[in-house]
């Protein structure tokens, strides 16, 4: 049993865009998101600061996402497609869960700034199913982390994000993949991730631009069209959240 904490120090997980080159940006972001291996933690987060606005979050979030694209073509021979694009008002506490996805994929999340205080934990689900022998998929069956026992084995695979903030404008990639860990056959390693509302208010909003992003082979017809994508970018419209739905699939 793992008892030693395995969190993540601030400096591996939180980057600003004010002190590095968007190029090198994103081959940071590729490398701590895009792991196969354990010697990255799965996730980091970009803080904008506050004065930008939304449409400028968005449009870096897209750039963001091309650049990656770009990267993993050079390193892997595929490319970076996206599964779903939106706009949400969310302010439900979640289990830690992963998002409904394929076997490899990542979450892009633009955060707003809002009046609603919350946090981020991410669990190393993938390194503790491996520290137990198990595939990911398997540990997931066996120690479903919506129950405490599940919670409490995962205890020392979290990391609290620290630069989670509800002041600043805020990209968290997340690897969300379940794929099993292998030399031979390299594949993305994911993390849980659990999101808590600590001041939830009903009259205000926390928006949450959220995407999530595939890896799939040069040439894959896009499931979602550029004008999915442009007006994902423009709009203006937030869907608001059924705060009574208890379906995890897709909140933050
Ligand atoms: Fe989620």
């Amino acid at each position: 049993m793992q008892s030693e904490s395995l969190a993540w120090p601030i400096d591996s997980i939180c980057l600003n865009r004010d002190v590095n080159t968007y190029s090198d940006l994103a081959r940071i972001v590729y490398r701590r998101t895009c792991r196969t291996d354990f010697s990255e933690p799965g996730f980091c987060l970009i803080t904008l600061g506050s004065k930008i606005d939304s449409n400028e979050l968005r449009k870096t979030m897209v750039s963001l996402k091309q650049e990656l694209a770009a990267i993993h073509e050079r390193t892997r021979g595929m490319t970076l497609q996206y599964l779903s694009l939106g706009r949400f008002d969310q302010q439900n506490s979640t289990k830690p869960h992963r998002d409904n996805g394929p076997v490899e994929c990542f979450l892009m999340l633009g955060y707003e700034p809002t009046e609603v205080q919350s946090a981020l934990a991410i669990s190393d689900y993938s390194r503790c199913a491996s520290d137990r022998g198990l595939t990911p998929t398997e540990f997931l069956a066996e120690y479903n982390p919506m129950f405490q026992s599940g919670s409490e084995i995962l205890r020392p695979y979290t990391t609290q994000v620290p630069c989670f903030s509800n002041f600043d404008y805020q990209i968290v990639c997340i690897n969300n993949s379940c794929a099993p860990c292998s030399e031979a056959q390299p594949a993305w390693q994911g993390v849980l991730h659990t999101a808590t509302i600590l001041t939830p208010n009903a009259r205000q909003c926390r928006v949450i631009n959220s995407t999530l992003i595939t890896s799939v082979a040069p040439g894959t017809p896009n499931v979602i069209s550029e004008e999915q994508e442009n007006q994902f970018v423009e709009t203006t419209l937030v869907r608001r959240r059924d705060y009574e739905s208890r379906q995890q699939a897709d909140d933050f």
